[in-house]
Parts: C-alpha cells; structure tokens; sequence
C-alpha cells in the first residue's frame, strides 16, 4: 500500500502489528498507534512544536540517572502513575485503600527495634504513630514487614540531603504478635516534588504548584496478603486538594493530634508539645480483580 493521507495511514499502521506474535504486545500497539494518531490529529502539531515535544522527551530521559528518575515523576505528574496504580489495587472491600510508592522509597531500609525513634536527631515536632496490622477478616497479621518513609519539618528527604551519613525517617518494622507496631519520628511538613527538570518545566507553563500533602509513607508486606503502598495525610493540609501527584484519598487523611508535654501511650514522658497519629492498616488477601468498578 502506498498514499497514506492523514486518515487511512492509521489503519495502515496498525496493520503493520497484525503479526506480532504475543497477543498482549499486538493489543497494546494498536491501542497506542490508534490513540497517538487520534492525538495528533487532535493537536495538529506545527512541526516546531512536534521538535519542541521530541526535545522535552528526549531531555526527560537524559535526565535519567540511578537517582532520579524524570520519566516516573512525568507519569506522576500527569496522573497515570496513579490510574496504573488504582487499576492494580483493586482491593477487597474494607482494605485500606493504596497510593504511589514516588521516587524516594529505598528498598531493604534499616532494621528499627518496635516503639524506636526513627529521627535521627532531626529537628522537629516529636510525632508518635502507632497502630494495628489487620487482615481483611479483622484477624492481627504478625510479623508484617513495615516500611515507613518521609520528610523531614523542612520537607527533604534524607535522600536529598548529602550531608546525612545515615538513612533518617525511615526505617522497617516488624508487627508483634499482636500485629500491633509503633514508633517516634517527627512531623513531616509538605514539600515540592522536583521541580528543577523537564517536569518542574510543564508545570511552570501550566501554572502548576509542585507541592504535595505532608505524609508518611507505608509499605506493608505480609505472607498471604497483598503488598499495601500508600501513605498517611495529614488533616487540614493546604494542598490536600491540589497534590501535584493527584495521591490523596479521603481514607487516607489522619487527624495528627497536637498534645500537650505529659506521658505518651508508651509510657514516655515527653516535655516539649508533641503529635499522635493511630492508625490501623487492613491488608487484602486476594489476588487483585480484573474488571474495573462500576462507574
Ligand atoms: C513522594 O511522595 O515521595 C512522591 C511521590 C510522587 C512524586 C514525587 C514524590
Ligand atoms: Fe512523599
């Protein structure tokens, strides 16, 4: 065939892929042929302006590196991290519901002994958390992983911060027999996700905030459950309702407590203001569903 115009080259295309051996491979480009035809069609590119978008995705890639990766903040920051994520965690009724891992999470973080401090020494608003794993039937799941992870009272992680010689505000857990777990760290303050990129770029010329929500990170891991990512919000955040990440979820937004100096739950004596934060986690136990709920 020869003569495409810019109605029949799409079918053309797509008929290129009619031979792709795996079916999943076949679906997945005729999909993207017809949906990034149909965009352009849409858009109507100048060719300068088709340049500009090969650049900007040329340079988010060469922005790439073991430490930061641009492409995920993209996906992120366009809301498709968290349609991937609502897609997979189709979760049983009554789960805690999930959100993104984001760029900061560091695999296997140190060992913390139940009810330790996790600061390091980081200056800020002493937070004490404490809370219950569950299984979906309501029955304690002992000896669940917890990885916890957040910022700092200035909104930086440790991993943005060189001069710290040793991973602060995170830490991993185990939950007791009771599956109960529990430790002290700081207040996390909300904070801009990296905006010194090609994504910090769209988000200026859209006349987008980079800020996100204060949290903590949770990643539960359990023998029989599914993995649970997601975090804890804190109530009555400014950008609760604008996270640049579009992660928040009402189920997710914890009142963080203000007490007054006196003993906490553990038994501490405490003599500055200090937060609480309790919090349950229920862990689904089946495999995830394939269809998508009813809209
Ligand atoms: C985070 O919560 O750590 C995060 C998530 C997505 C993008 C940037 C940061
Ligand atoms: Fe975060």
């Amino acid at each position: 065939m020869r003569d495409f115009d810019e109605n029949n080259i799409t079918a053309a295309v797509i008929d290129r892929y009619q031979n792709t051996p795996d079916p999943r491979l076949k679906k997945i480009m005729t999909s993207l042929v017809q949906h990034l035809h149909d965009f352009v069609r849409d858009i109507e590119p100048t060719e300068a302006e088709w340049g500009q978008a090969i650049d900007f995705l040329s340079r988010t890639g060469q922005l790439c590196t073991d430490k930061r990766q641009e492409f995920i903040l993209l996906s992120d920051t366009l809301g498709v991290s968290m349609l991937v994520d609502a897609i997979n965690h189709r979760f049983a009724e009554g789960a805690t519901e999930t959100t993104v891992l984001g760029p900061f999470y560091v695999q296997d973080p140190p060992e913390a002994a139940f009810g330790g401090d996790i600061s390091g020494g980081a200056k800020g608003e002493p937070l004490y958390i404490d809370g219950s794993i569950l299984s979906e039937d309501g029955k304690p799941v002992a000896n669940a992983i917890i990885d916890v992870w957040h910022s700092d009272a200035d909104g930086f992680y440790d991993v943005q911060l060189p001069e710290l010689e040793e991973p602060t505000l995170r830490a991993r857990f185990h939950s007791d027999v009771q599956g109960r777990f529990r430790f002290w760290t700081i207040t996390p303050r909300y904070y801009p996700i990296p905006n010194d990129g090609t994504v910090g770029e769209m988000l200026k010329a859209s006349a987008r905030h980079p800020y996100r929500p204060a949290h903590v990170h949770f990643k539960i891991m359990a023998d029989g459950h599914q993995t649970l990512v997601t975090h804890l919000f804190v109530s009555g955040d400014q950008y609760l309702d604008s996270d640049a990440v579009f992660a928040v979820k009402n189920s997710l937004i914890r009142d963080y407590t203000r007490e007054a100096p006196g003993v906490a739950p553990d038994g501490k004596k405490i003599d500055t203001p200090w937060r609480k934060l309790h919090s349950d986690f229920v862990l689904s136990k089946a495999a995830v569903k394939k269809s998508a709920p009813a809209a």
